[in-house]
């Protein structure tokens, strides 16, 4: 039960230290005491509909008034039926008949050191008039976007303008392969792509035209490509497909009125990882979403008018979505972004951009602070980092080491650390502490927010008792639930409804503990988190398969100090001896396959997988042998292996 492939819960079970927020962050915070959290929260479960349908009377602009507040006909949600808003709208013009018209809404710096501010009333025009654009190319409501782009404006525009006419976008990270953007593309019908010339990274061009490029050759449902001018690249641009950003935009003005939308209209889709080798189109619709998005952020981050704020996520991924975009935007929050990467032009980056504009709130990744804690305190102790008055983490469990150097280097133990559990299928945040309201405890995310309503049951699905690890649920539909997985009905229902009965499976463990703290355990199905990133076993295995020398694959996570966790494959070979070329050529293709976050970190080739009598591959086995658990020598010994996996089955 325990997470046994990062051993963070050896760690995190004896974890007994309280950090309650300072008297001086209460005073300030709009939610202040365990007390008014609690009251919220048990109102929220009395009769959730009615607690979001009185933040959503006037934390959204309708159109038109909804109806019912929820249509709930498991396992498909309705919510705010009837009613008509616009995303764009909630995230732009919203605030230009108020003080923020002028206020910043995103501070940008790209990787070189370039800069550019857009306030409110600029990016509501850089919106208006990209979604001008689209319309010239034919994009409708209901038309999917595949963007592809490093993290500059123009990439939130995009999403904007999507969102401000009913095109649904799907963002694909910039470090897929072009097989992987060719599926999406394929599995979405993507009309259109939106790319760059190139990103920058760590001081390089990548060359993202030359692979959206590959990919649009398997790409046949796409009719235009748009391309923004980045790193001023020479790239080929394709006459009747090819066009650039700055000419598709330079015959369109800005007037561009934000159409209403049904509530459930589709927002976007996003593709993540799950137990498959082939990974799934996230749904996620317009009000609900976006309610949740701007409430949970606003909560979270007890967010305030003069608070500069930086996610340093990737629009990417869905912490990217939520709260670089629609969280912050509807909020009205001024947001630093940056293009690169946290070590160039050295390993002070990120305290530098803190630094410079006096970044207030910081919300990152555990695997970026044990990077940071590796490159040494010295490149923090190089800048003044005292604006800072809130620190947050997401996309993986934080090992209470990692949580305190972060508490107290970065902190100055004054910060409260918000650690937030959430999923791409959440839509937002669902458990964190209120940082005003909920003393922390280093590794535990700690309380549900409001509206959000938990369970964890055992393996005859009986509820666990305090203590008892089991699988998470949530029981009651929220706001910013996915809406299904994009094209495929029975996969949604099966994956997610079909466990636990009326209840949402999260695909986590977890356990509560005796103050009613919740501690994320690690999944329950064959997903690994690397870096952050959500990764299927399978879709590895499947991606090596397909070289012409593999015969059988096997992949498991194990521990890594930075990433928290690490791939490796087992592979047995055809028509080829085990070589350190075919290594790398394994590698290779692996990052050809799907992008350079799937390559294993280790590559081991055997003369058989260990398997059960019924053909089932013993990945227990496998992942104890790639933590070095279990030591068998030279793994291409037949013998070892077979010996063994049949100890292991006479257990
Ligand atoms: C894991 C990222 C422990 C978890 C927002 C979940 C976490 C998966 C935490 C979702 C956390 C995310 N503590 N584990 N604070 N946050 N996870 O879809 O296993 O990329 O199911 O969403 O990341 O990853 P996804």
């Amino acid at each position: 039960m325990a997470n046994e492939s990062t051993g963070r819960i050896d760690n995190v079970m004896h974890e007994a230290r309280v950090f309650p927020p300072t008297p001086e962050f209460q005073a300030k915070a709009s939610i202040s005491s365990l007390e008014q959290y609690q009251q919220m929260w048990d109102e929220a479960k009395a009769n959730p509909p009615a607690f979001w349908d009185k933040i959503a009377k006037t934390e959204l602009h309708w159109f038109e008034p909804y109806r019912k507040t929820l249509e709930w006909n498991e396992p498909f949600a309705k919510w705010f039926v009837d009613g008509k808003t616009n995303a764009s709208y909630n995230c732009l013009d919203r605030h230009l008949s108020t003080s923020r018209r002028d206020k910043p809404a995103i501070i940008w710096e790209g990787e070189p050191g370039d800069t550019r501010t857009l306030t409110y009333a600029e990016l509501h025009s850089e919106v208006c008039r990209f979604a001008n654009g689209l319309k010239k190319l034919g994009i409708q409501q209901g038309d999917v976007v595949s963007i592809y782009m490093p993290m500059t404006p123009e990439l939130a525009i995009a999403m904007l303008a999507c969102a401000r006419i009913g095109a649904i976008h799907s963002v694909i990270f910039a470090g897929f392969s072009a097989e992987a953007i060719a599926d999406r593309n394929q599995d979405a019908s993507a009309r259109v792509v939106l790319t760059s010339d190139g990103a920058w990274r760590r001081g390089k061009e990548l060359s993202l035209k030359a692979t959206v490029d590959e990919a649009l050759k398997k790409s046949p449902t796409v009719e235009k490509c748009v391309v923004l001018k980045r790193v001023g690249n020479d790239v080929e641009m394709q006459p009747d497909r090819d066009i650039w950003w700055h000419d598709l935009i330079e015959s369109v003005n800005d007037d561009c009125p934000a159409e209403p939308f049904d509530s459930e209209t589709a927002l976007f889709i996003l593709y993540t990882s799950g137990s498959t080798g082939k990974p799934k189109g996230i749904k996620h619709t317009t009000a609900g979403y976006n309610l949740f998005a701007k409430q949970t952020f606003e909560w979270v981050f007890d967010h305030r008018d003069d608070d500069i704020y930086w996610c340093t996520a990737d629009c990417g991924w869905i912490t990217g979505h939520s709260y670089v975009v629609y969280g912050p935007l509807s909020a009205g929050a001024t947001c630093l972004m940056y293009e690169g990467a946290p070590n160039f032009p050295d390993e002070g980056r990120f305290w530098n951009l803190i630094e410079k504009y006096k970044v207030t709130i910081l919300y990152t990744a555990p695997t970026a602070i044990r990077a940071f804690i590796k490159w040494g305190d010295e490149w923090v102790d190089k800048h003044d980092i005292s604006s800072l008055r809130l620190l947050g983490t997401v996309g993986e469990g934080i090992n209470p080491e990692a949580w305190m150097w972060y508490h107290e280097k970065i902190g100055a133990s004054r910060c409260p650390i918000v650690d937030t559990w959430w999923q791409t299928e959440t839509g937002g945040i669902m458990m964190s502490p209120l940082p005003g309201a909920i003393p922390t405890k280093p590794g535990s995310c700690t309380k549900p927010l409001p509206g959000v309503i938990p369970g964890i049951f055992d393996e005859n699905n009986e509820p666990c008792e305090k203590n008892q690890g089991g699988k998470l649920t949530i029981t009651h539909p929220w706001p910013g639930m996915l809406r299904g997985i994009w094209g495929d009905e029975a996969r949604y229902k099966q994956q997610y409804w079909s466990t636990v009965p009326n209840c949402y499976l999260a695909g986590d463990n977890a356990r509560l503990d005796d103050d009613g703290y919740y501690w994320i355990m690690g999944r329950i199905d064959d997903v690994i988190n690397v870096s952050g990133h959500r990764l299927s076993t399978i879709e590895v295995e499947s991606a090596l398969i397909t070289h012409p020398n593999v015969a059988e694959s096997a992949v498991v996570g194990r521990p890594h100090d930075i990433k928290g966790q690490a791939i490796a494959a087992f592979v047995t070979l055809r028509d080829a001896e085990p070589s350190d070329e075919l290594k790398a050529a394994l590698k290779l293709h692996v990052r050809k396959e799907i992008g350079a976050l799937a390559v294993p970190d280790d590559i081991r080739f055997t003369a058989v997988l260990p398997k059960t009598r019924s053909g089932k591959i013993m990945r227990r086995l496998l992942r104890d042998i790639a933590s070095g658990k279990e030591s068998l020598g030279d793994m291409s010994t037949l013998e070892d292996v077979a010996s063994l996996s049949k100890l292991q089955e006479e257990d």
